[in-house]
């Protein structure tokens, strides 16, 4: 790879997490899930739009046991600032009572997504509801989140890559940037 298509976005500022150890710690994930789960029948990895599909695709192929994956999209960000109020734009298709459900979500910020969806989740009676993230912004978090399963906590810094974006820009790259907000425009 060219050091030109390295860095495809102006506003990238440096690589935190490589392609290589993305792929580790992925790997490392999903057996940690299907050991988990080896006995359940009803295994569903239910993920968030568009930012968790990279990390689902991955991740799901390294649990070697009958399971489907659902998606729902629901939206609380602008830009780079959470809004707390999270909306639901699209729901997961699959009847999820009596299913073990893991939700799956490309990173966890405020915690507000995820903790949200949680509660909605739970209403519909699945047997049981885990929380997966890829990345962890602890000092973030505004609300009391339990993440049963998660890739790597990071500093506060706004990243892109390996499906994470700005205003659907960066998704494409293999490993996980930081964004120089200064270089950035919209
Ligand atoms: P929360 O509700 O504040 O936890 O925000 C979670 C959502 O915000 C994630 O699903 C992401 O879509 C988005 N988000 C938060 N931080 C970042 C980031 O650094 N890069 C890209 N998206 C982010
Ligand atoms: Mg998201």
């Amino acid at each position: 790879m060219t050091e030109l298509s390295r860095f495809p976005y102006s506003f990238i500022d440096k690589i935190i997490i490589s392609e290589e150890d993305i792929e580790t710690r992925v790997q490392a994930l999903g057996r940690q899930i299907a050991s988990d789960y080896k006995d359940s029948e009803n295994l569903l990895l239910l993920g968030l739009l568009r930012g968790s599909v990279v990390f689902i695709t991955d991740l799901m192929r390294h649990i070697p046991h009958p399971m489907t994956m659902d998606f729902m999209s629901v939206s609380s960000y602008s830009g780079t600032e959470s809004s707390g109020f999270v909306r639901i734009d699209l729901d997961h298709k699959t009847n999820i009572q009596g299913w073990d459900v893991i939700l799956i979500d490309d990173i966890i910020d405020t915690g507000y997504t995820v903790h949200t969806v949680k509660k909605l989740l739970l209403d519909r009676n699945p047997k049981s509801l885990k929380v997966c993230a890829l990345l962890d912004k602890v000092e973030r978090h505004k609300v009391d989140i339990a993440i049963d399963y998660f890739g790597f906590k990071i500093p506060d810094y706004f990243v892109v890559g390996y499906g994470l974006d700005i205003d659907e820009k960066g998704r494409n790259l293999p490993y996980i940037a930081s964004v120089d907000l200064n270089r950035y425009t919209k």
